[in-house]
């Protein structure tokens, strides 16, 4: 994830900045830059790669003390719109390079402003949304910076926090926020901003925290604020009493409960770019490269391995629900050394967080080989999967540090019924009038999982009663078993309990003798049609000594003579509900590793990217 620093004062400014970049390396970044303010006017230096190359890159200047000045902004870049490059690195300048920008978020309206800004003779450099800002602020640029950032914000739609600073403007910085974390610190004749507390503690304790559509503009000696509008604020100052550590995990003890609170977040970003919301709201796949050639297939064979083979699974169902395509979901690290079948028109979809799993691109190779048409899901711009692919839909879900995967899961499965249900309308199986139902379905879920994420407490206080349990089964049918997979692993990826995941339907074929009174069982319980079936399984466990737990909707009852202990989450499209249905599984999970004493980040044995067979 992005971040920003800047600083003005009477301290140089580029240790300053380079030192606030290192307190957010956490956050994960591809590149780095910063832009300083000095007598020679505004120098930009910027470098794909860690901070070490940037700093290796402006070392002799530095030296030499040719990067001298006390103000400036600086960056850390996740790759979202164009790869990680030099060039497509923040600081972005506008054509006379005289403002410079660094942005974290996504400029969702960046395509059609950068046509408008071409038709007016502007000339771009990068890839990214980014860019767009710097090229409109000088657009409206007429001797105040601060009214040519109000222009500009009137055009820019999506989420952003941005650093500006400008030659022609030397004594302040301006900082601008919407929907994208932006902290002002306030120094003693110096002060800051940044993304996030951590870059700012050597300097200061004291903070303004941004809130959404607000100004600052950052003086030596003091700080102002405005709204979008131009009318003056007064904000209360907040002083931050925790310690750096705990702030790079916003406040969370592991990363991965911080992840799995972004997810909300996470879901909108993957969502929101991909909706057309002007006149009757529908699904633009143009960004990826999608065309109505891509649903001419005659099968989709999604592959993937882990989680988001899990991931691949609910995929294949999503796609024989929504745009009745034979699909099938497939274990790259099996389907690289079978002698597969391949359909002339096939189409493969390859998952990846990383984007560097060495038998997910195997399979793609594979597929790639015999012809077929790929669709990359990753999280990580300029991956392998990345490049090699011929399209490329990102989960737009910032780095996932924790080695278990959450808020990668569930953008994969957003990124998936986003693509089936193109191929629906495309195929003529998902109908124009009841897509805009299955947006507005989509669009809820991201407050839906919040809501889930409120009622934490009570997943942890069972998890307190429940963490040392010999066995953990979980069960249920199509997508709640596919969603009994993904949390099965979790569990026994980060707290070793020994658990497994069985279809339902299966239980009286073998599985149930392993079933005794150390057995915790959770039934996933979300398809109506169903409850009958999963009543009867969670009868017979109960009847052979297991403790219950079902998940199940808000308002259903058919379960609460049968089960020991009920979650609800609130209801959705049966083809939607694993989004919501795998998070208190994954805070059961988490829950149980912190229980046991284990640092969930960190679980024995595992790596996050498994770059090797
Ligand atoms: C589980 C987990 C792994 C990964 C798997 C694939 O929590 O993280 O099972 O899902 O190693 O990794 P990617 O998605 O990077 O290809």
């Amino acid at each position: 994830m992005c971040g920003i620093v800047g600083y003005i004062g009477d301290e140089e400014a580029v240790p300053v900045l380079l030192k606030g970049l290192k307190k957010l390396e956490y956050r994960g970044y591809d590149s780095a830059g910063i832009a300083v303010l000095g007598k020679s006017g505004l120098l930009v230096r910027k470098s794909q790669g860690p901070l070490k190359s940037l700093e290796k890159l402006i070392g002799d200047e530095t030296a030499r003390g040719a990067l001298k000045g006390t103000m400036g902004i600086g960056h850390t870049r996740w790759a979202t719109h164009g790869e990680p490059s030099d060039i497509n690195s923040h600081p972005h300048t506008d054509v006379s390079g005289k403002i410079a920008v660094v942005h974290n978020g996504i400029i969702e309206n960046h395509a059609k402003l950068k046509a408008w800004l071409v038709a007016h003779g502007v000339s771009f450099r990068s890839e990214t949304d980014t860019e767009v800002a710097a090229h409109l602020i000088d657009f409206h640029y007429n001797g105040d910076l601060l009214q040519a950032v109000q222009e500009a914000l009137k055009r820019l739609e999506g989420s952003y926090a941005l650093g500006i600073i400008s030659e022609s403007d030397p004594d302040r910085i301006i900082a601008v926020r919407k929907e994208s974390p932006l902290v002002i610190g306030a120094g003693k004749g110096e002060n800051l901003i940044a993304s996030d507390v951590p870059a700012l503690l050597e300097y200061t304790r004291d903070v303004y925290y941004l809130e959404d559509e607000e100004i600052a503009v950052l003086y030596r000696d003091q700080v102002e604020f405005y709204s979008r509008e131009g009318q003056k604020l007064s904000k209360e100052i907040s002083h931050v009493d925790w310690d750096a550590g705990a702030a790079e995990k916003g406040g969370y003890e592991h990363f991965m409960l911080k992840e799995i609170h972004e997810q909300p977040k996470a879901l909108t970003d993957t969502l929101r770019a991909r909706i057309k919301t002007y006149g009757a709201k529908t699904i633009n796949l143009e960004e990826i490269g999608f065309d109505a050639s891509w649903a001419e297939a005659n099968r989709v064979v999604i592959a993937a391995c882990g989680t988001a083979w899990h991931a691949a699974m609910i995929g294949k169902y999503i796609f024989e629900h929504f745009a009745r395509i034979p699909t099938d979901a497939e274990i790259a690290s099996e389907y690289r050394y079978r002698n597969p079948i391949y359909h002339p028109r096939d189409i493969f979809i390859i998952i990846s967080q990383s984007g560097e799993t060495a038998d997910t691109l195997a399979a793609m190779r594979m597929a790639k080989k015999s012809g077929a048409r790929i669709i990359a899901i990753t999280n990580v711009v300029g991956s392998t999967l990345a490049r090699e692919a011929d399209l490329v839909m990102y989960t737009w879900a910032g780095p996932e540090i924790a080695v278990a995967s959450t808020k990668a899961f569930t953008t994969q499965l957003m990124c998936l019924s986003l693509i089936a249900l193109q191929f629906g309308l495309l195929r003529k199986t998902t109908t124009e009038a009841a897509l805009s139902g299955y947006i507005d379905a989509l669009e809820q879920l991201s407050d839906q999982a919040r809501k889930i994420l409120d009622g934490k407490e009570n997943i942890q206080r069972f998890a307190s009663l429940q963490f040392n349990k010999a066995k953990v089964f979980f069960m249920g049918r199509l997508f709640d078993y596919a969603v009994s997979l993904e949390s099965a692993l979790k569990l026994k990826e980060i707290s070793y309990t020994h658990s497994e995941a069985f279809a339902a339907g299966e239980l009286k074929h073998g599985p149930i003798a392993l079933v005794d009174t150390s057995t915790l069982v959770v039934a996933i319980c979300t398809q109506c049609a169903l409850f009958d079936k999963m009543d009867s399984n969670i009868k017979e466990v109960k009847a052979r000594g297991a403790a219950t737990v079902v998940i199940t909707y808000d308002g259903v009852d058919y379960f609460d003579k049968t089960a020991d202990e009920i979650f609800r989450i609130p209801r959705t499209l049966d083809s939607l509900t694993p989004i919501l249905s795998v998070i208190p599984c994954q805070l059961y999970a988490y829950y149980c590793a912190v229980q046991r004493g284990l640092d969930p980040d960190k679980p024995r044995n595992l790596a996050k990217s498994v770059t090797v067979e």
